[in-house]
């Protein structure tokens, strides 16, 4: 069936075609700040669901989601993470680990990284691990394509959301074992999930990326 376009491209989000899809997606930002409040098990469901509805190559849907909800675990591996990327920066030599803690403060806006109670899941209510088995050379791609669906699925029905990509260390931690994920797989990626409580700034989008030819 052949589809119409009915509007052009929002090219912003004062735009007159900016319909809601498109403002979830101008408005959703990396939230690390939250507050106490626990995420309903039907908004988890969902919002994984959104994710499970992400294309994948060859349909092969290679994602694996593990909820962690409970907030003295989540302080745990948070703090094990921690010790395993400082003792990384400690192993390296003076040029890595200036290129090291960049990368953290890239990740995690900045200096209050070194001072945050927990700056690897932000002390958010819901910590999602989402892992794929085997070797697909497309598994990151399609996990990275279901973590979107997650994150502006949840930014629709008013969840915040991180990407943490810091989480993956806790395959080197000694509390990797308690989550009892199967050898066979491996974790690409941290979605958290929470009732947001800050409204962090838009970074500038660079613009000139794009060639016409
Ligand atoms: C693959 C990936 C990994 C990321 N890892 C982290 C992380 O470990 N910790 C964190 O606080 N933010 C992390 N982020 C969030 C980015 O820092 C954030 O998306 C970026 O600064 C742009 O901000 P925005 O999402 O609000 O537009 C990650 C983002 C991506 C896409």
């Amino acid at each position: 069936m052949e589809t119409t376009l009915k509007k052009p491209v929002a090219r912003n989000l004062n735009s007159v075609y900016a319909n809601n899809t498109i403002k979830t997606i101008y408005e959703r930002r990396a939230v690390r700040k939250y507050i106490d409040k626990p995420v309903e098990k039907e908004v988890i469901e969902q919002i994984v669901d959104a994710g499970r509805m992400a294309p994948s190559a060859i349909n092969r849907q290679p994602w694996k989601f593990y909820v962690l909800t409970d907030k003295k675990e989540i302080k745990t591996y948070s703090k094990a993470i921690g010790v395993v990327a400082l003792k990384g920066i400690m192993k390296t030599g003076v040029k890595s680990i200036v290129k090291t803690i960049k990368g953290f403060l890239h990740f995690s806006h900045g200096i209050e990284f070194f001072k945050a109670p927990d700056p690897v899941f932000h002390n958010a209510p819901v910590v999602i691990f989402i892992t794929s088995a085997g070797k697909s050379e497309w598994a990151q791609l399609d996990i990275g394509m279901c973590a979107q669906n997650m994150m502006l699925a949840a930014k629709s029905i008013g969840i915040s959301s991180c990407p943490i990509g810091l989480a993956k260390f806790i395959e080197n931690t000694e509390e990797y074992s308690k989550l009892n994920i199967p050898a066979a797989e491996h974790i690409h990626l941290a979605i958290i999930l929470g009732y947001g409580d800050e409204n962090p700034e838009v970074h500038e989008r660079k613009k000139n990326n794009i060639v016409y030819l």
